[in-house]
């Protein structure tokens, strides 16, 4: 991959002529009246849309302005992976917990567990009234399935998706995992779900856009008969649970917002085995398909890097695509 500075320390701090070449999606997302990419101050249709080529691009300054995304440092990005070593922890304790007769209250008590006893917090509870620490989704719910009494029981499969803040910092995965032995259509929809995120890493660089990723996911999706849920987006995310960019897990290649060095977003798809439509039960929450047939997820927060990515809550995907 190519490379391209990672932290400009001031506007005139230039990109190569290869890195704004790899830019150049920006450039035509700036609006005449808009101010100039550049760093100048002045609006573009004063500044560089005059000019024959772009040199020149402040993209740290730049994404603030126009998308509101903040790029996030070295320093903050050593608090979001470190709350990410949490997060996958977490995932790995469930993993090992369940099993017939499991109750997804036994799921919330043991995340909220191993939260408190890092200092850290659990960001679904109370977060707009959500009443609980994690988020358990069984079968035919897409995701946001509240803990209760239900008890896991054969063929089943759960996603479960936990968020902690560590020290102000958030980090955000989920797994979808198998209870007892999977039937076939479990095994399937897993799988083309597990697949779909590693297609939409392989997107994850600089120069490639947020359409990319979505591209990715629904054409693997949906090339395996599939379909991808089009309610909920991953998303950026940092000292606060969801902040811009959006990254719909559908798309078209080379659209959206272009991909640069410390950006911090979701990749979060939402696949479902039958059709793409949902309904959100009586308590706010709770997605489930309209077919009633299943849905999985896999969600990993990762950091647009120099040369390509890297997950800030790492773990295999290759044992789930089977
Ligand atoms: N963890 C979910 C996500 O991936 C958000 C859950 S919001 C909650 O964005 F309120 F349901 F917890
Ligand atoms: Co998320
Ligand atoms: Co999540």
């Amino acid at each position: 991959m190519r490379r391209i500075n990672l932290y400009p320390k001031k506007a005139c701090d230039l990109l190569s002529r290869e890195n704004s070449e790899m830019l150049k999606n920006e450039w035509k997302n700036v609006g005449r009246n808009e101010l100039c990419p550049c760093g100048s101050g002045r609006k573009y249709k004063k500044c560089c849309l005059k000019k024959e080529s772009h040199a020149e691009i402040d993209y740290k300054r730049y994404y603030k302005q126009k998308y509101e995304i903040d790029l996030k440092a070295p320093k903050e990005i050593e608090k979001i992976k470190e709350c990410g070593r949490l997060v996958v922890a977490g995932l790995d304790r469930v993993a090992s917990m369940l099993a017939l007769g499991v109750t997804t209250n036994e799921i919330n008590e043991m995340v909220h567990e191993i939260a408190e006893a890092h200092g850290a917090v659990c960001a679904p509870l109370n977060y707009r009234g959500f009443p609980k620490s994690v988020c358990t989704s069984v079968n035919e719910v897409i995701c946001h399935g509240i803990p209760g009494e239900y008890a896991l029981k054969d063929e089943d499969i759960i996603n479960v998706d936990i968020t902690y803040i560590l020290d102000g910092y958030y980090a955000d995965a989920s797994k979808t995992f198998f209870v007892g032995s999977p039937s076939p259509e479990a095994k399937r929809i897993v799988s083309v779900t597990a697949a779909s995120l590693l297609a939409a890493m392989e997107m994850l660089a600089p120069g490639n856009t947020i359409g990319d990723i979505g591209w990715a996911i629904q054409n693997y999706a949906e090339r395996n008969g599939c379909s991808v849920v089009r309610e909920f987006v991953g998303h950026g995310l940092g000292t606060s649970f969801h902040e811009p960019p959006q990254v719909p897990h559908f798309g078209r290649k080379g659209q959206g917002i272009t991909l640069v060095p410390g950006m911090v977003f979701t990749v979060e798809p939402m696949i479902n085995l039958g059709r793409p439509e949902l309904f959100i039960a009586d308590d706010g929450w709770t997605a489930i398909t309209r077919d009633r047939k299943l849905s999985a997820q896999f969600e990993q927060t990762f950091l647009i890097t120099e040369d390509g990515y890297e997950s800030l809550t790492p773990y295999d995907l290759a044992p789930f695509v089977g």
